[in-house]
């Protein structure tokens, strides 16, 4: 299977960039081909809400990184998101991806994709991801794609603090047991 994963942390060594190895190892173990973009190292403009991708050719006028990620993107059987939770949500770095989604969803909707969501986050209570969840399964209701698992990392700020669970043992076998 094609699997692309984005990440979202602008830390290289994060806690969320460690959950992403795990699951991108476990997938190439299996056998899978997994493309890493890691968004927040990446050139990817902003949607400035034009609409000119709605009136021409599905195109995009930022001609950025978008455009490595586009091709992989709609050739992949499964799309994973890795990112911090920031104020309950995705980074900026991660949304302004998906955001540019927009020029080319009428594509992405025409093949149905599984997702796959790690969050890492600091807070130990499990209401703090309810934002990022709700927001992640409704884009998936739009664009028709199903989501094939979760990992919330609550309450581990640091790495030193999500190597002492089973976060990173789980986020690797989610890329083995990709069927
Ligand atoms: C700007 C900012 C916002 C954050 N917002 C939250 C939050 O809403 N809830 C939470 O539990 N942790 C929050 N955190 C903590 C991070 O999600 C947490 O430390 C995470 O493990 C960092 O991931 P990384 O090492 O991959 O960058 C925030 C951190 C930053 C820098």
């Amino acid at each position: 299977m094609k699997i692309t994963c984005i990440t979202g942390s602008p830390n290289k060594n994060g806690t969320s960039s460690l959950l992403a190895y795990h699951f991108i190892q476990g997938a190439i173990d299996k056998g899978h081909k997994v493309f890493r973009f890691d968004a927040a190292f990446k050139n990817v403009h902003p949607c400035i809400g034009c609409l000119k991708c709605k009136r021409g050719e599905n195109e995009c006028i930022f001609k950025d990184d978008m455009f490595e990620l586009y091709p992989k993107l709609l050739e992949s059987d499964v799309i994973c998101y890795s990112t911090p939770l920031y104020y309950h949500t995705y980074t900026a770095q991660l949304k302004a991806v998906i955001d540019r989604y927009y020029a080319k969803d009428k594509f992405l909707k025409e093949t149905l994709k599984r997702t796959i969501l790690l969050v890492s986050a600091a807070n130990p209570n499990d209401w703090v991801t309810h934002g990022i969840v709700s927001t992640y399964e409704t884009t998936l209701k739009y664009l028709k794609w199903e989501d094939a698992g979760k990992i919330l990392a609550i309450n581990c700020e640091t790495t030193d603090d999500i190597k002492k669970t089973c976060f990173l043992q789980q986020a690797y076998n989610m890329g083995y047991n990709l069927g």
